[in-house]
């Protein structure tokens, strides 16, 4: 069957598809309630999550689904151990379930379990690899926010940039889908955004790119702002914190240039967009929650729709009625 490892399987028609598709989702919830009646789908989560596996989760019953959650556990092992641990286990939950959720703090956990899968596999995330239905969901956001167009925009990455799956997956999906896009990458040098994802964005026609160690000279400058977290996601399973302390001086530095406030933005423009994919930590105050141009929580409200029209998808259960020609609201 057909999987989503990574959007780069997709093409970019494929893509614009579901994400019209998720946009039907969000319109027809009705309709939409029953297509994936019968179906089972299994999460695995080796990883914390709130958001995607909710989401999932409330995505597959919001189709007339059903899920059954793995018990997942981080797995402390050798790379041979793990590799036979996830393809007997997916091999086996193949046999059981209609389509497999899975996060993983591995790099290319995922493609491991697609290859060992006889139903679709979805990656949730690869440690610091790929988070390829967060970029689905922060794609629907951005056409919503930007006229239904990805073209002549200034687009700012600011956090931990090297360790970022949800900014690797986005750029890199923007390198197809996107038109005359200038990136600004604001990060510490320890925290750059991995050569591999700046190899993609040379090769992109009409894309450019600077990095820069501060948000305050470039805010000014841009139409969307996708901050991230500071801290490595592979972290997470030990129940470290993820944020540095305000009080040490590293955290007074990435506090001084590296975090959104209400101070900040009043050099910003009147549409810039402000993603995160969340959690977050000290990197938006929260008094900038009310500040019109905060997209934090759409982009969650939106994850059902993408993750809706994504598990329709890979079931084959695309609803009748949906018309291709529908457009992007607002
Ligand atoms: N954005 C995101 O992946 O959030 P969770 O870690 O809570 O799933």
């Amino acid at each position: 069957g057909s999987h989503l490892v990574s959007l780069d399987e997709w093409s970019a028609e494929q893509i614009l598809h579901l994400l019209r598709l998720a946009e039907w989702m969000r319109t027809h919830r009705d309709d939409a309630s029953q297509l994936a009646a019968g179906s089972v789908m299994a999460t695995l989560f080796y990883q914390p999550s709130t958001r995607t596996r909710l989401s999932f989760e409330t995505a597959m019953l919001r189709l007339g689904g059903h899920v059954a959650e793995y018990e997942g556990r981080s797995l402390d092992t050798d790379d041979l151990v793990f590799r036979e641990t996830i393809h007997d286990l997916i091999r086996s939950l193949s046999q059981i379930d209609d389509i497999i959720v899975i996060r993983h703090p591995r790099e290319g956990s995922a493609l491991v379990a697609a290859r060992a899968s006889d139903v679709p596999v979805i990656n949730a995330g690869d440690g610091g690899h790929l988070h390829p239905t967060q970029t689905l969901a922060d794609l629907a956001t951005l056409l919503r926010l930007k006229g239904g167009k990805l073209r002549n925009l200034t687009i700012g990455l600011c956090g931990n940039l090297a360790a970022s799956r949800t900014a690797h997956s986005l750029v890199t999906t923007l390198c197809r889908l996107g038109h005359n896009l200038h990136f600004v990458l604001v990060s510490t040098r320890q925290n750059r955004m991995p050569d591999w994802v700046l190899a993609r964005l040379d090769r992109t026609p009409g894309f450019s790119y600077e990095e820069v160690d501060s948000l305050r000279p470039v805010i000014s400058s841009l139409d969307v702002l996708y901050m991230t977290s500071f801290y490595p996601t592979q972290v997470e399973p030990t129940g470290q914190a993820r944020q540095a302390s305000n009080s040490t001086a590293n955290g007074k530095r990435l506090s001084r240039d590296y975090r959104v406030t209400p101070e900040l933005l009043r050099a910003a423009k009147p549409d810039l967009a402000i993603l995160h994919p969340l959690p977050r930590g000290l990197e938006i105050d929260r008094a900038v929650d009310d500040d019109p141009r905060a997209a934090y929580f759409t982009q969650i409200s939106l994850g059902v729709d993408v993750r809706m029209a994504l598990i329709a998808t890979l079931l084959g259960k695309l609803p009748q009625q949906f018309d291709e020609s529908v457009v992007f609201a607002e």
